[in-house]
């Protein structure tokens, strides 16, 4: 089977984990190193969680820390679905696991540089990381296979009426990153609320019985108390690694080529991506945005990953 080699960029939070436990051990993806930014949490924060996921996972990559803040807007986390610690629910055995000295940006750009094969980019956080990369070493850009992004909604947000979390995390750097000449994958909540982790999801999973199943519950059960208590589901739309899973099969979403835009404007549609599906305005098509997802694939790919931990 070819790899996809991959860089991801996130900042766990519950479903940033359940995306690394996909890109850490499968036969499709060949994870070359993990960078992480603020979003979910400040940075000190999802820098702690991720080198506490990749030692829990026994990854060996580098874990480089990006940027703190966004590029214009002020910081603001998503506690009340991640609680204080951006992973709450999880002990994790003490952390030897140190982030590499290397600045995320130039770990990105160092590895573009290096690479003999083209490198596919997913990120399940805000895109200043990214964007910094495109400004900085725009000639790097040929050498992206594709960036498959989570952020974005065709439909409603579920940060305002219009945007999603990732996006209004730091519109200036989508808009950056959408008007990149990359092969873009964008996967929105029109698909993540498609893939609920419903207790009984949750409860299959727990049969699996290993480590890292064991990390997967926990976690899903604290992710799903917070989501009854912010959105009133009883099963939190699994976001992230549904980037992850459509590289190990790209036949799991259903995508539409569009031009999409990214809402800068400030006013109430701040940070809502216009994904122009029926092409009303004849614009470039710049972005695979995914309108369909089979559930009873992603599951099974969730599941046996998970057990690949065994
Ligand atoms: C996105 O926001 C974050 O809270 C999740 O980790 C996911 O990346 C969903 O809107
Ligand atoms: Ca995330």
């Amino acid at each position: 089977m070819k790899k996809h080699n991959i860089i991801l960029d996130c900042d766990p939070g519950h479903d940033d984990a359940v995306a690394l436990m996909l890109a850490g051990n499968h036969d499709a993806i060949n994870l070359l190193g993990v960078t992480v930014e603020s979003g979910n949490q400040t940075l000190e924060k999802t820098a702690f969680n991720t080198l506490n996921l990749v030692q829990y996972l026994n990854l060996d990559v580098p874990v480089c820390l990006g940027v703190d803040s966004p590029l214009i807007r002020h910081v603001e986390v998503a506690e009340k679905i991640h609680g204080e610690s951006g992973l709450d629910g999880y002990t994790f055995p003490p952390l030897k696991k140190q982030a590499d000295k290397r600045h995320a940006v130039d770990f990105i750009i160092e590895t573009l540089e290096n690479a003999k094969e083209p490198i596919t980019l997913v990120t399940t956080g805000p895109l200043t990381n990214i964007a910094l990369v495109y400004k900085l070493r725009p000639d790097l850009i040929t050498k992206i296979a594709q960036h498959v992004l989570m952020g974005g909604s065709v439909g409603s947000g579920n940060v305002s009426a219009a945007a999603e979390f990732n996006i209004l995390c730091d519109p200036e750097a989508a808009h950056i990153v959408f008007n990149a000449d990359v092969k873009r994958v964008m996967v929105g909540l029109d698909v993540t609320r498609q893939v609920k982790v419903l207790p009984e999801i949750v409860d299959r999973m727990e049969t699996i019985n290993n480590h890292v199943s064991d990390l997967f519950v926990k976690l899903m059960r604290v992710y799903n108390a917070n989501q009854l208590k912010v959105f009133g589901l009883p099963g939190g739309p699994l976001h992230d690694p549904v980037t992850v899973a459509y590289l190990i099969d790209p036949t799991l979403l259903t995508l539409t080529h569009a031009s999409c835009t990214i809402d800068t404007s400030k006013g109430p549609s701040y940070g809502r991506t216009n994904c122009d599906l029926f092409d009303y305005l004849g614009e470039k098509k710049n972005t695979y945005v995914a309108t369909g997802i089979d559930g009873t694939k992603f599951w099974n790919i969730i599941e046996t990953t998970l057990k690949r931990y065994n």
